[in-house]
């Protein structure tokens, strides 16, 4: 008899911790309740929709069933089917209108939501609550199960955002389909579509063909971004693509089924290369012989966000022309896009060729401008009255802020957060977007072992972003993004690689509650959808499972120390030209490097088993490390 109040509190354990099982959700809702039992799904299933608004999303959901599944599961309009989505007759004040409640029980499954978008919400949470084999493109057996559980969802911010440029690499709208439907499944819901720039103009504007027929294509070259060569003379430009305007409405209707506004970026007066290359009387210097830039080093960076640009690559602020070209292109934008946003850029605008110019130095005593850098003040004001004239609102990155803008414009931080501080400060609305958490063109793991750029970004480092500094007011800052500038990534399966799995983690910062913050319980989930990403062929990065080498120099001895992102990985390393594993020097704290030309190879274990990339490191690199 004794044994039995122990082996009934085992047995409550048990239930408690299948109870408290991790639920493999990306982002984290909002609220679970886990419940005994569990739902599985058969051939005899039904989706039912209350109102014919969620026919839509009933048909995807139905499409996303049968495909792993093989059964032949229909939609119907009605009320007491398996998998039921109900539209509320009256709003429930807490779900918003991205919000959601599911109940999954023995029985059935039901989502309740005030609008369609959080019926689609709540699809994207059932999915992933199902087994991994959901995501397979072929018939698949297994059983259909997912656990009974109640959860209410809705996001922290309205503007949860990636953007992906595609003027540095052309992606073709197939592949910016598959981008958008990764972004929907994580519940992100602004697509920031940057479609030009120096390296290619995307978007065909038929009032103005040179920008697609010249604008659009560069002379063929690879090789690291900054660092290629110049055009030759008489070179054919063959390398680019465009959307035709057809191509932009197919993609807008694609991302607004999957609840995504597209936000459309047309970047000036700087970053306007093949605008200038297209019709060269934009700019100062009229140059004919303008280039859209296959990557080449134009451009010379003093650190300080100073630089030069040594072909002229900024419209001419001061010309009229200029005007009547952008109302041109944006008469054509706002006709397309139906959202109320336009990204108009003003990043990184050089000014040393307006200063010499002088229709730039007489519109400067006009206005009694002092400085040639408050010219993009007067500039983005002008542009603002082209966008509001046609019902639009003007974005743009936070350089809007320097010359003056007007309270309405709304600022993307990307400078770090001191231009959304300064813009919230000043009452603009915020869309926070900084390099240091958020620009997913850095390399993500060893500089090494990942293909380097100029600044690097850990998964860690994105999950701890918090998108509303101390001391703002919450009510400026709309919500944020990630941002994959393309300069060195050339297709999507790389595009893919260089989003996860830190866009997971954007997806959590920008969805979640700030309170509902778990790294270990985070990895977790993201070492799920590693495995559901594996299923659904969507290419990632694993540098989360590498150490990270640090060096610097203690009492002029050059001193390492290595760390992981995962508290459960163990660090073994040599020093003697071997390769490391378990059976080598294990890494426990700082290890000072002795002297000579010592190679330090590194790997980590999990549970006995090698996990990370071998990461091998020359005294060099390690001195560079250290500052040296
Ligand atoms: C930017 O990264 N130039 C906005």
């Amino acid at each position: 008899m004794k044994f039995i109040p122990s082996l009934l509190l085992i047995l409550t354990m048990n239930l408690v911790q299948a109870q408290n099982k991790t639920l493999n959700l990306i982002p984290q809702p909002v609220e679970i309740k886990q419940n005994s039992g569990s739902f599985t799904l058969t051939e005899s299933a039904t989706v039912g929709f209350n109102k014919p608004e969620s026919r839509e999303i009933a048909l995807m959901l139905v499409q996303k069933l049968n495909t792993p599944t093989g059964f032949g599961i229909k939609a119907v309009q009605g009320n007491k089917t398996t998998i039921q989505l109900n539209l509320n007759a009256v709003p429930d004040q807490v779900l918003g209108k991205e919000g959601y409640t599911l109940v999954s029980t023995s029985k059935g499954i039901s989502i309740t939501a005030n609008q369609p978008a959080g019926l689609y919400y709540g699809m994207q949470t059932l999915i992933q609550l199902l087994p991994k084999e959901i995501e397979n493109k072929n018939v698949v057996k297994t059983k259909w199960t997912i656990p009974a559980v109640k959860i209410t969802d809705y996001p922290r911010f309205g503007w949860r955002g990636l953007m992906l440029d595609v003027s540095r690499h052309f992606f073709t709208k197939e592949d910016v389909k598959l981008y958008i439907d990764e972004m929907a499944r994580l519940k992100f819901n602004t697509f920031h579509w940057h479609l030009t720039d120096d390296e290619g103009w995307r978007i065909e504007i038929k009032s103005l063909p040179k920008l697609t027929e010249v604008g659009a294509w560069r002379v063929q070259r690879y090789g690291h971004f900054g660092d290629r060569d110049f055009p030759k003379p008489g070179e054919k430009a063959t390398d680019g693509g465009f959307y035709t305007q057809d191509d932009i409405r197919e993609v807008i209707k694609y991302a607004a089924e999957r609840n995504i506004t597209i936000v459309p970026e047309i970047d000036v007066p700087g970053h306007s290369m093949a605008a200038i290359a297209s019709y060269p009387e934009l700019s100062c210097k009229k140059d004919t012989n303008t280039f859209v830039s296959p990557g080449c080093g134009f451009s010379e960076w003093y650190g300080n966000n100073t630089f030069k640009m040594n072909v002229e690559n900024a419209l001419n602020p001061s010309d009229e022309n200029v005007y009547v070209f952008l109302d041109k292109v944006f008469t054509e934008v706002a006709a397309l896009f139906p959202g109320k946003y336009i990204h108009v850029g003003g990043d990184e605008c050089y000014k040393g060729y307006w200063a010499q110019d002088e229709g730039c130095q007489d519109l400067m005593k006009k206005l009694g401008i002092r400085h040639v850098e408050d010219l993009q003040g007067y500039f983005m004001n002008r542009v603002e009255e082209i966008l509001k004239a046609k019902g639009k609102k003007l974005i743009g990155w936070d350089e809007i802020l320097d010359g003056g803008i007007s309270p309405e414009a709304t600022v993307m931080s990307w400078r770090g957060i001191k231009g959304g501080i300064e813009a919230a400060r000043l009452g603009h609305d915020v869309v926070m977007t900084p390099t240091t958490f958020a620009y997913l063109d850095y390399t993500q793991g060893d500089r090494t072992v990942d293909p380097p750029i100029y600044a690097g970004l850990r998964l860690n480092k994105c999950y701890s972003f918090e998108p509303v500094p101390d001391g703002v007011d919450a009510k400026y800052i709309l919500g944020g993004q990630g941002n994959l500038w393309t300069e060195q990534v050339a297709t999507l399966r790389y595009a893919q690689y260089m989003t996860f799995p830190r866009a997971w983690a954007l997806a959590e910062v920008y969805w979640s509650p700030k309170e509902s913050k778990n790294w270990n319980n985070f990895t977790k989930r993201v070492e799920n959808q590693f495995e559901r990403s594996d299923v659904a062929e969507i290419n990632y990065s694993k540098a989360i499972y590498d150490a990270i080498v640090k060096a610097g120099l203690k009492d002029g001895k050059l001193t390492v120390t290595m760390e992981s992102e995962l508290p459960d990985l163990e660090i073994y390393y040599t020093i003697d030209d071997a390769m490391p594993d378990k059976f080598t020097a294990k890494y426990t704290q700082p290890i000072e490097l002795p002297y000579g030309p010592i190679t330090l190879r590194v790997i980590t274990y999990r549970d006995g088993k090698p996990i990370g990339h071998l990461i091998t490191l020359k005294r060099e690199e390690l001195e560079r490390r250290a500052g040296n």
